[in-house]
């Protein structure tokens, strides 16, 4: 599945933050907004990943993350001359999409819960379009999804900003098509504010009867970032979480441990994810205790860096540790939980292809 952040937009709420600036590379606390949608499509399973932003941003984001490639991704660009609607992405990633299925999430938008990468998934893995639902105080800033009486599951309307909502279900910045989506944006006319509405989309796939709307329960938190009120509680958030369970200095502690480590289990998790099945008498490299826990979203990205770097100088020192195989355990919170870590799976895919590449492996079928 190919996965579309869109981080372009004037940013006009923010001005004069904006003016110079980016909006989705202003910082949430500890790091550029566009992180968290980011890694939200990461946890979908999104690894290509086309980033539309405007013009003038294209060299400050291609600074921040390159092609992608040392996280795993494959990060491409595209530029949108000026905001002429969120489904304007659909025109203008068309090539990108192909006849693949397609994730979009806006580049100001904040999820956190504990079940977000199943619902993440729900999305990527579902048909038609999937969407997400919020209750909120106040919807009528946003797109508005009312529910049949009768059937409290089943989307009956969508409507862009209504003055007079007909429900508190607000539809979040994350959606899943499938590949019709770029006829469908093609084929609604421009809205009276000269924009390719969202809504109108979902509001096409709901009257085809293709349209599934998923309630995001109070378990989970939806932020967005488009005021200077909601920009600092949504950093207040991240702050109280992170500092709480000390997720910063976890996602920093790697442990590298030689020695054949719960082999079996090892063993599981590589057939499980990778379908490595691995029959050799093997040396473990055992790489525990990431702990990433929300930091998935949140610190994720960075420790990823830190992890594949402290492997290379591992690998560089194949002399004392004579490394034939890399495993990288699942991480688990101090709680003994597993972490439904994202970035384990790009990391591990990178590490066994470094090793695979290194020659401290002789014979590279060892490996792969
Ligand atoms: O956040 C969810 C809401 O996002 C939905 O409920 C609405 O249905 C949807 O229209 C959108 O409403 P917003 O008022 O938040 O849209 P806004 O114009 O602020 O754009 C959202 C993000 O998308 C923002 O980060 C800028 C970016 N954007 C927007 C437009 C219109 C672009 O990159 N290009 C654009 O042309």
């Amino acid at each position: 599945m190919k996965g579309i952040v869109l981080a372009g937009g004037s940013g006009t709420r923010l001005h004069p933050l904006t003016r110079a600036v980016s909006k989705q590379l202003l910082p949430v606390y500890n790091k550029p907004m566009v992180y968290y949608p980011l890694t939200t499509m990461m946890l979908a399973g999104c690894r290509e990943i086309l980033l539309v932003v405007n013009p003038a941003d294209e060299e400050s984001y291609r600074r921040l993350f390159g092609d992608g490639r040392q996280w795993g991704l494959e990060i491409s660009y595209a530029t949108q001359p000026r905001p002429g609607g969120i489904a304007e992405v659909f025109l203008i990633g068309r090539q990108f999409i192909g006849n693949d299925r397609v994730g979009l999430i806006l580049g100001d938008n904040l999820f956190y819960g504990d079940s977000l990468p199943a619902m993440a998934e729900r999305g990527a893995k579902g048909s038609g379009a999937v969407v997400y639902a919020y209750w909120v105080a106040d919807p009528s800033a946003y797109g508005v999804v009312e529910f049949d009486a009768a059937d409290p599951e089943r989307p009956v309307s969508i409507v862009e900003k209504p003055k007079d909502p007909r429900s508190n279900w607000a539809v979040t910045g994350l959606y899943f098509y499938d590949a019709d989506v770029c006829e469908v944006a093609a084929s609604i006319p421009r809205s009276a504010r000269g924009e390719l509405e969202i809504s109108d989309v979902n509001a096409h796939y709901l009257r085809e009867g293709r349209l599934t709307v998923e309630k995001l329960g109070r378990g989970y938190a939806w932020l967005d970032t488009g005021t200077p009120s909601s920009l600092l509680r949504a950093a207040q958030f991240v702050e109280t979480v992170e500092e709480r369970q000390g997720l910063f200095d976890r996602a920093h502690r790697v442990v590298i441990v030689a020695g054949g480590v719960r082999e079996e289990l090892q063993r599981a998790f590589l057939l499980h994810r990778f379908r490595l099945d691995l029959r050799m008498p093997w040396m473990g490299l055992a790489i525990t205790s990431l702990g990433f826990g929300l930091g998935h979203t949140l610190q994720g990205l960075d420790a990823a860096i830190g992890f594949v770097e402290a492997f290379r100088a591992v690998l560089g020192r194949a002399d004392i540790l004579e490394p034939r195989l890399v495993v990288v355990d699942e991480a688990r919170g101090a709680d003994g939980e597993a972490d439904h870590n994202v970035i384990d799976l790009v990391v591990l895919a990178q590490l066994v292809e470094l090793v695979a590449q290194s020659d401290v492996v002789r014979d590279r079928r060892e490996v792969l």
